[in-house]
């Protein structure tokens, strides 16, 4: 496995490699990304990831600095998975002095994460761009958990006309159904005992869902109330959105719905989804 840190190495030693998959990530790995690294490794000659904590999709507000890293551990794990190349630039290389251009999507910006966290999107487009000029991958891979952000990076990759194929892998869990990510470190025990209130919303959800349920208020209210009966969680929003456009319904329709939330534990922000599958 070669390990390389400026744009210049990494171009060099990815000239020795035909298709490639690649698995951007801002490191702290977990099996989750574990989860995407051995899709590449089973779908594609050779892989490369990239751990890179990308100060431009943090808000002024929110967690860069103390944001976790763990490069030495990450890199043991992506050796025992059989990664080829890992590219981990400092944040100059990515963007030096005089960095002026950005990927936006006015439309992603107005719902979800996009709304809660301003230009948020704005950064992971940019730097995915970035990442896809650079790693030049045949196939890259996101997972589910960031729903709205594989939306963007396929919206991102149909209108820049982007040479790579988007995969987007299912939502690793905790055996309580806590999705993996690398900000569960951040939580107390008690705030961790209660964190699986996302998953149980989600599953009341889908389940009202499958008896026949179609009005997304009705659902909106009752992963609302599930989420109410657990003191530690402050819910930021909840959301039965359509699959593509990510706009609220009313009515679920023939095309299904995504199921989202971003809850609060004190400072720690935590997101969750479910997609309900249309006809
Ligand atoms: P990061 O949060 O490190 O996640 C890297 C990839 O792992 C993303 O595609 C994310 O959706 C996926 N992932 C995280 N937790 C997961 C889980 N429990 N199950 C399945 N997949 C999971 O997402 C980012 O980094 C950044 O925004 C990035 C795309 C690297 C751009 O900076």
């Amino acid at each position: 496995m070669e390990v390389l840190h400026t744009i210049a190495d990494f171009r060099r030693a990815r000239a020795a490699f035909g298709e490639l998959g690649f698995v951007p990530t801002m490191g702290y790995l977990h099996q989750g990304h574990l989860a995407l690294v051995e899709r590449a490794r089973a779908e594609c000659p050779a892989v490369a990831v990239s751990i890179f904590v990308n100060p431009t999709q943090f808000g002024p507000h929110e967690d860069f600095a103390r944001y976790p890293r763990d490069t030495e551990r990450d890199l043991a794990l992506l050796a025992a998975a059989g990664v080829d190349l890992v590219f981990v630039p400092p944040v100059e290389e990515m963007y030096p002095p005089g960095f002026g251009t950005y990927v936006i999507q006015p439309a992603a910006d107005e719902v979800l994460e996009g709304a809660a966290r301003p230009g948020h999107f704005r950064g992971v487009a940019t730097v995915v761009c970035k990442l896809f000029n650079i790693v030049q991958p045949t196939k890259s891979y996101f997972g589910q958990k960031d729903a709205q952000q594989t939306v963007v990076i396929r919206q991102m990759v149909r209108d820049l006309n982007i040479p790579v194929e988007i995969v987007v892998a299912p939502t690793v869990r905790e055996p309580d159904g806590l999705a993996l990510s690398s900000r569960n470190v951040y939580l107390t025990p008690a705030q961790r005992a209660a964190a699986p209130v996302l998953y149980r919303a989600l599953r009341a959800a889908a389940e009202r869902y499958a008896a026949g349920e179609r009005s997304g208020e009705a659902l909106r209210a009752l992963m609302r109330e599930v989420l109410a009966a657990e003191p530690l969680a402050k819910p930021e929003y909840v959301s039965v959105a359509h699959p593509l456009t990510l706009r609220e319904l009313d009515q679920i329709g023939l095309e299904g719905a995504l199921l989202s939330m971003a809850v609060r534990f004190d400072g720690v922000r935590l997101i969750d989804n479910w997609v309900l599958e249309g006809m």
